[in-house]
């Protein structure tokens, strides 16, 4: 069994947000034809694992088996020391059903006072994973480490990026060029591993 991409193969990404495509081909290359599980009108599974591998592998096992087609997904998320890693897979969930980040970054900040612990290290962590629609499926992870700040920073970026920091910096996600935040991400790492592992 060939498990490596070949140039030109389909590749089901394993989400329903036609915004993903074009990362999606960005980070991968150029050179699959990329459709989404929302353009073959594939039901999206719940979300039941407790890591962002589980999640990912789950995803993209439940795409390949419907659509016949390797199929490709990601989870990902913020997870904070202090909280014992917390919102970890639930990152999206704390945002509530309208999306809303400056409520998930005051959980952040409500839960850390709470705690009385100074310590604000935190980590991005994205997960990826291959599924092929007869069985294997290959999971890679690429986390980026850094700190909290609070007040949030910068208008750039998405979800909890205004409130981190990555190690060796001084802006936050939120303040950086989207290219500076692209060289150093979780996704970017990810990615890299799984073009050395896939791909020739
Ligand atoms: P997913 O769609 O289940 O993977 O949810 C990921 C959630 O984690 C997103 O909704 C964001 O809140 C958060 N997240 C993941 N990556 C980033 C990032 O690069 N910056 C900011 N927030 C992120």
């Amino acid at each position: 069994m060939n498990l490596k991409l070949i140039k030109g193969m389909r590749i089901v990404a394993a989400t329903h947000n036609p915004g993903k495509v074009p990362e999606i081909a960005a980070l991968l290359g150029q050179d699959y034809e990329i459709l989404t599980a929302g353009q073959l009108a594939l039901p999206e599974p719940e979300e039941t694992e407790t890591t962002f591998g589980g999640n990912a592998m789950l995803k993209a096992r439940h795409a390949a088996r419907l659509s016949g087609e390797v199929a490709l997904a990601d989870d990902s998320g913020l997870s904070v020391a202090a909280l014992d890693g917390a919102p970890g897979v639930y990152s999206a969930r704390w945002a509530g059903p309208s999306k809303d980040f400056a409520l998930a970054i005051r959980k952040v900040e409500t839960r850390l006072e709470e705690r009385g612990d100074p310590d604000r290290r935190a980590w991005f962590t994205s997960a990826l994973a291959v599924a092929w629609p007869d069985g294997p499926c290959l999971v890679v992870e690429g986390v980026v480490e850094g700190a909290l700040t609070f007040p949030p920073r910068g208008d750039r970026g998405f979800g909890y990026d205004p409130i981190f920091i990555p190690d060796g910096g001084t802006q936050t996600f939120g303040e950086m060029e989207p290219a500076e935040k692209d060289a150093i991400s979780h996704r970017a790492r990810a990615f890299a591993k799984l073009r050395a592992a896939l791909i020739d």
